[in-house]
């Protein structure tokens, strides 16, 4: 990518560097136009002093020429938009896929820092802007710079003081456009930041749909939304007023030049030291200067908004977090994974996190964690995984340390079920097989059943072929806990890691999935993290948590004899349940 430090001009290069075969194939078709179609004015005046002197043949000859370089222009034409055009389009599909590439090889703490609305609009619109200076404006800047030696070589051929007297004009048209450039592309910096604030908005919003309505929030939120649109509204009219400027400016220049031609041209025919063929040739080339002199402004402005663009997609690629390594096909041990954390902290700005903490699997083991609201458990589990890497410490999987070499290795024997589930919104077949898509339908109805989710399927009007819309909306909270699961299971993970992945599903199914996962999971090395003591002490040992930190760690039948957080809640819950039977039993 370009590096804009450097230079400040050349940036879109690096971009097309890859394709300098096809910029020159584009740049030979723009000489080729330009240099035809300036000429057709010189014939034009050569058929007009032909016709000055009663040359019948000779000014039909000057018009066939004329023909003939305006046709010649047209294929010229042709080429170049196809080339350049073209070319623009192939930079913007490899910048978007590339970015999209970066985008998926962002570790964690990335998505925690950015918003989904704002890396939209820089996919969509910011790429958009680079394409159309790297297309339609780099062509039109080819023109200019191809068009202008050949009409001044004419102009100056035919006579330089008019030339000079044309021209003078012109330099001041340069001045203004370096001035307004200057100006637009502040403006534009800010106009894709308002831009961006306004696409976040509105992403959140619509996303949040049913909390705006049921909490009747709809008024401020169109409110505040009112209030960026306007921002933006008037950013976008500033930058009208000063793109506007352009033409103005071009068509006085371009008046003066006309009036500077019609009089002192006009007074060099009478004196005669200009034919009228001569005269009638200028007026042409300066039609066809006019035209890419104004566009050389509308030009420069696209590579001002692009620069923009570009400076934050930049300012995005040069992310600090470090990419993920490239995946690969991996075979796996058949043993459980063994996990030892030494000393590993993860800690927010604000103090909170997790660790320093200890802790050792063994093959096979299982633990179940408990603790109370934001005690880590999560942020435990999320670096068990690997997704988050410890700030202090280390962890150990299999011996090894977790790091490059060793991560996607883990990854490809792990099952990881999120606190909040996520489904694409695609098949429910898609959804549980994802992790391992060559899974026969035996395999994912068993991995079903073992999740108490076969009836359920069945009673789904197209089965495993139902599309749960967004997120998985046409499925209840229990139902996508359970298929997230499912997912991983199907796997056959050498490490399964539940971060409170059931509790969304009533305390009778969590039981009977527990009962089944036993039986189906085998020698799996098993992490849960929980609130429920029942499901707490089908594990060997629990951990209970504190403010990141290790309160706790024995066998539940320990735990419950000892006083604490954990028999706490276990006298608490079997309360519960005891008065939940015993209404059971008196209805
Ligand atoms: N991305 C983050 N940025 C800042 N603080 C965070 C972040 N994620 C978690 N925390 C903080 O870290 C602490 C532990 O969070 P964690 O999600 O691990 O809690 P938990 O034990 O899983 O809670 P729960 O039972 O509600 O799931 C919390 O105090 C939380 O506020
Ligand atoms: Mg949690």
């Amino acid at each position: 990518m370009a590096d804009l430090s450097k230079s400040k001009l050349w940036w879109w290069w690096p971009l097309m560097a890859r394709h300098r075969r096809t910029l020159h194939w584009g740049l030979v078709a723009t000489v080729w136009c330009s240099v035809a179609a300036s000429v057709v004015p010189y014939w034009a005046g050569r058929a007009v002093n032909a016709l000055e002197h009663q040359d019948w043949h000779g000014s039909k000859v000057f018009l066939a020429w004329m023909l003939a370089f305006t046709a010649v222009a047209g294929v010229g034409r042709y080429l170049m938009r196809n080339t350049l055009i073209g070319l623009s389009r192939e930079v913007e599909r490899e910048q978007r896929e590339a970015l999209y590439g970066f985008l998926l090889a962002r570790p964690f703490s990335f998505y925690e820092r950015q918003r989904v609305g704002d890396l939209m609009s820089r996919v969509g619109d910011d790429v958009g802007t680079v394409r159309m200076a790297t297309g339609p404006g780099l062509m039109s800047f080819l023109q200019v710079l191809s068009i202008l030696p050949v009409t001044l070589g004419l102009m100056i051929h035919t006579s330089w003081r008019l030339t000079l007297a044309v021209m003078l004009p012109f330099s001041f048209l340069a001045l203004g456009f370096y001035i307004i450039g200057k100006w637009s592309h502040m403006v534009q910096q800010k106009l894709q930041l308002a831009f961006s604030a306004l696409s976040t908005f509105s992403h959140e919003t619509i996303s949040g749909e049913r909390v705006v309505q049921a909490f009747g929030l709809e008024e401020a939120r169109v409110a505040q939304f009112g209030a960026l649109s306007y921002r933006h509204a008037s950013l976008s009219m500033k930058q009208s007023v000063i793109f506007s400027a352009y033409a103005p400016l071009s068509a006085l220049i371009s008046g003066l030049s006309a009036l500077v031609l019609v009089a002192y041209g006009g007074s060099l025919v009478v004196k005669g030291a200009l034919s009228l063929g001569d005269l009638t040739a200028f007026t042409g080339f300066l039609v066809a200067m006019a035209w890419p002199m104004m566009s050389l402004g509308w030009s420069a402005n696209l590579f001002q908004r692009a620069r923009a663009g570009q400076e934050r997609l930049e300012q995005l690629l040069q992310s600090p977090e470090r990419a993920l390594p490239p995946a690969e096909s991996i075979t796996l041990p058949a043993v459980p994974a063994s996990l030892r954390l030494t000393g590993v902290t993860h800690r927010f700005e604000t103090g909170r996190g997790l660790g320093p903490i200890d802790l050792d699997l063994a093959p096979g083991d299982s633990l179940a964690v408990v603790g109370s609201i934001g005690s880590g458990k999560t942020l435990l589990l999320q670096v068990l995984a690997g997704l988050r890497e410890p700030q202090g410490g280390q962890l150990r999987v299999d011996g090894e340390l977790l790091g490059d070499t060793t991560l996607r290795r883990h990854w490809a024997g792990l099952g990881w079920v999120p606190q909040e589930a996520f489904l694409f919104s695609d098949t429910l077949r898609m959804n549980l097989a994802m992790g391992r898509p060559e899974a026969s339908d035996e395999e994912i109805w068993e991995i079903a059943r073992v999740v108490a989710m076969d009836e359920l399927i069945r009673r789904l009007p197209d089965g495993l072929d139902t599309v749960v819309g967004e997120r998985g909306v046409i499925l209840s909270g229990g139902e996508r806990q359970r298929t997230a699961l499912a997912r991983a299971l199907l796997r056959h993970p050498r490490l399964l890691l539940l971060d409170d992945a059931l509790s969304a599903v009533d305390a009778e199914t969590e039981s009977r999935i527990l009962e089944n996962l036993r039986g189906f999971l085998g020698t799996s090395t098993l992490v849960v993290a929980t609130h429920r003591v029942f499901v707490a002490e089908t594990c060997a040992r629990v951990l209970v948590m504190e403010e990141g930190r290790t309160l706790q760690l024995d066998t539940p039948g320990a735990l419950a004899a000892q006083p604490g957080l954990f028999a706490r809640l276990k006298r608490l819950q079997s309360l519960e349940r005891e008065i939940v039977s015993g209404k059971q039993r008196t209805h």
